[in-house]
């Protein structure tokens, strides 16, 4: 009977329930935990088979590396050869938070976590439940989103449980994550910082704390990092992506009779201030396009409801990219398969 969940109370965090899922990680099973991003499949990063375990689960393909997860800072020099400066400050500032780091690997990080890469990945979560988690575990835990491969990460155990119920040992449903994208990857060459990912943490808070930034298009991140793939994110439905300007309303109902008359069932992904506008549509808001960071912790959520109401078509509206706007519209991109 797989999956066992267990609701813990982010407010009141039951050490009885954390010990369970932390023995199930120590004996080499799977466990779904949230995280302030999006929830993580996770498991003893020492561990091949159970690490292996991961990959089978989400059918991932081999070539794409694992997150390793830490609860203390303490346990980074045990997984990398050297932090350089920037990264140190950049650890100083966001950790623990949505930043992962992709510095230099030990010989003790499994090739199979890495895909066989000389540099590992490396987070220290925020969220309370994930870092209690990882402390109980006694051990790095390696843990990508908690979906099958190519769909919307999941930012509820409602999502883990639809993905993968029945590859997953234990569910830790600690409630909707806060972020609701995933946390920020970058690696840095030479004293420059790279992003390879844009996330939770924004490129304007980055350059608050280091000077050189530089964020990769799509097309170099691919070359760059094994197991990135245009397309992502994807709800069964197709996306198409409406540009942020004036006419904006006009493209999206052009677009969308246009679709209806051909038979299609639409679905309008809107910002608030523009929901009223679709009236007659299918529409769900995603946030008001001022505020992101309401925009980021709605998107995959929206786009999964989208799916179970068995929309054919998502017409979705493309909200600034400043800010955490930037990793939604990455996404958004992603799902509508032109992340290149
Ligand atoms: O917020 C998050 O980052 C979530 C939570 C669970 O922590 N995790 C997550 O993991 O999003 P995942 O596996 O879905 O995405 C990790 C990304 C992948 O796109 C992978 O290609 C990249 O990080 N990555 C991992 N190791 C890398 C490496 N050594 N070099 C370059 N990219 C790497
Ligand atoms: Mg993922």
């Amino acid at each position: 009977m797989r999956p066992n969940i267990l609701r813990i109370d982010p407010g009141d965090i039951d050490d009885v329930l954390i010990g369970q899922a932390a023995r199930e990680i120590q004996s080499g099973g799977l466990v779904a935990f949230p995280t302030e991003t999006v929830y993580g499949l996770g498991a003893n990063a020492m561990d091949q088979e159970a690490v292996a375990g991961i990959f089978e689960a989400k059918k991932r393909p081999l070539d794409d590396p694992l997150i390793v997860h830490i609860a203390n800072r303490d346990d980074l020099s045990w997984l990398v050869e050297e932090v350089p400066d920037e990264a140190k400050k950049l650890i100083d500032r966001f950790w623990p938070g949505p930043l992962t780091l992709i510095l230099k690997k030990t010989d003790r990080v499994p090739d199979i976590v890495t895909t066989g890469l000389s540099t590992v990945a490396v987070r220290m979560p925020s969220n309370d439940i994930a870092k209690r988690l990882i402390k109980a575990s006694g051990c790095p835990v390696a843990a990508p989103s908690a979906n099958l491969f190519g769909r919307p990460s999941p930012t509820t155990a409602q999502h883990v449980i639809d993905d993968l119920n029945g590859s997953v040992d234990i569910v830790l449903d600690g409630g909707k994550t806060d972020i609701g994208v995933e946390s920020t990857v970058v690696e840095i060459v030479s004293g420059k910082v790279i992003v390879l990912r844009p996330g939770g943490i924004d490129v304007e808070e980055l350059r608050s704390v280091v000077g050189m930034i530089c964020v990769y298009t799509e097309k170099e991140v691919i070359t760059k990092s094994p197991g990135k793939y245009p397309q992502h994110y994807s709800p069964l439905a197709e996306v198409v992506i409406v540009d942020d300007d004036p006419q904006q309303v006009e493209k999206v109902l052009l677009e969308a009779h246009e679709a209806s008359g051909r038979g299609l069932s639409v679905g309008v992904m809107a910002k608030e201030e523009h929901a009223l506008e679709y009236e007659g549509f299918h529409c769900k808001v995603l946030g008001p396009s001022i505020d992101a960071r309401a925009c980021a912790s709605e998107l995959f959520h929206v786009l999964r409801e989208f799916d179970k109401d068995d929309v054919d078509l998502i017409i979705a509206e493309a909200i600034p990219e400043a800010g955490i706007g930037l990793a939604v519209m990455n996404r958004l991109k992603k799902a509508a398969g032109i992340g290149t």
